[in-house]
């Protein structure tokens, strides 16, 4: 349903919506939704090298369907999805957003020029109108329609008397991080007010990061377009917001309540694995022979099979892969299609079509699909590689 309470521009289920060409809608009070998708990976080589990271999944769901879905619980009915070279990937995943309840269109970038660089490009979509920035490798627990709810309120509050001052033109969420080093750095003065922002500082003037989610409304792209590149060569979203703050304008923020994984490494995204295995309800739509065990949190998907076989949740076995002779141990993620047989495997993530056998065993890995990790026990004794670039691999 549109913000309007009609439907009219829906498309119907079936029919290809792959709009290029933006939607532009002009009413002051829509919030549309930007996700960000367009960056090249390079901390999540080498699945990186065949496919996005937001299309990676967590849980058997690619993460960049949290961010979308995340945006439809929040009202959002007009989602543009900046992405780069993996545009068709994306499209074959996501299609018209039908699946969602919101209607996508796709802004290509042709080169990862920066946070800032998106919203350039995603003006003639966006408009006039307020929106959502989302980074689409980011997954949080806070519910994003309460962020949209403050900054709406904020926005429509009637001045109180004698005061004077301008509405809100952004929300920041942030967080405490260990190492504000590695991100973007909010300083916030004794009366909860943004004093500055600074990108990756050497030495940070909080531990505040901010978070991969921002509200804007249109002065935003003033700043994006007075701004210029970092040292890295990107136009980044922290000076944009900066500009903001050095024009008067103001920015609201709030600290993040839950968790924020940035999934864009290997162990935050077990550990975001980890954290949302936990939240999902069991149930056995597959075959789970009468010599298998299943313990826990455990989603077994249609037409997954296990003969002889423990698995102790939370886990999840994706539709039509095959376990045999084999325990699944805790936070793992089995995609679509594998066999796995006689085997041990737990706190991991294994994508589609995987074959794993005679392998005990393997833990804290993430597995590209097509992958085969396999017992050998030619002579000479000795471990036989084929990895593509950028590949890891520990050995006992
Ligand atoms: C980007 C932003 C940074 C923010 C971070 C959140 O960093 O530039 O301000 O704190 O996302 O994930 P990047 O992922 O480009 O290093």
């Amino acid at each position: 349903m549109r913000p309007d309470g009609s439907d009219a521009l829906r498309p119907r289920p079936g029919t290809p919506h792959f709009s290029v060409a933006p939607v532009t809608c002009q009413t002051a009070d829509i919030m549309k939704g930007l996700i960000l998708a367009g960056g090249a990976g390079t901390r999540l080589r080498p699945i990186t090298h065949t496919g996005a990271k937001q299309l990676v999944p967590i849980a058997n769901k690619p993460i960049v369907f949290y961010g979308i879905e995340a945006m439809a619980d929040a009202g959002i009915t007009e989602v543009g999805l900046v992405v780069g070279e993996n545009r068709d990937e994306f499209v074959n995943a996501i299609g018209d957003g039908w699946q969602f309840g919101v209607n996508v269109t796709y802004i290509p970038q042709d080169a990862p020029l920066g946070l800032a660089h998106c919203v350039l490009i995603a003006h003639e979509f966006l408009g006039d109108d307020d929106f959502v920035m989302y980074l689409g490798d980011n997954m949080l627990q806070q519910d994003l329609a309460g962020f949209v709810r403050k900054f709406d309120l904020e926005r429509s509050a009637p001045l109180a008397f004698g005061e004077d001052r301008p509405p809100a033109a952004a929300q920041i969420l942030l967080a405490q991080v260990d190492d504000p080093r590695q991100f973007g750095v909010a300083e916030v003065d004794e009366y909860g007010e943004v004093l500055r922002l600074i990108e990756k500082p050497a030495d940070p003037p909080s531990d505040l990061a901010l978070v991969g989610i921002y509200i804007f409304d249109k002065s935003i792209h003033d700043a994006v377009r007075a701004i210029t590149p970092s040292a890295r060569g990107e136009l980044e979203i922290t000076d944009a917001i900066q500009w903001l703050l050095d024009h008067d304008y103001r920015v609201m923020h709030e600290v993040l309540q839950g968790w924020w994984i940035d999934t864009g490494k290997k162990d935050p995204l077990l550990e975001c694995n980890r954290v949302v295995l936990e939240t999902l309800q069991p149930r056995n739509d597959g075959k789970v022979d009468g010599t298998s065990r299943v313990d826990g949190r455990v989603v077994i998907e249609e037409g997954a099979e296990l003969v002889n076989s423990t698995v102790r949740g939370p886990a999840i076995i994706g539709r039509n892969t095959r376990i045999v002779d084999t325990y699944v141990g805790p936070f793992t993620s089995i995609a679509a299609d594998c066999t796995i047989i006689d085997a041990e495997i737990e706190h991991s993530v294994v994508l589609e079509r995987c074959r794993i056998e005679g392998v005990h065993r393997l833990q804290d890995s993430l597995l590209g699909r097509d992958t085969e990790v396999i017992r050998s026990d030619r002579r000479p004794k000795a471990s036989r590689l084929m990895l593509g670039d950028h590949s890891r691999v520990e050995v006992e």
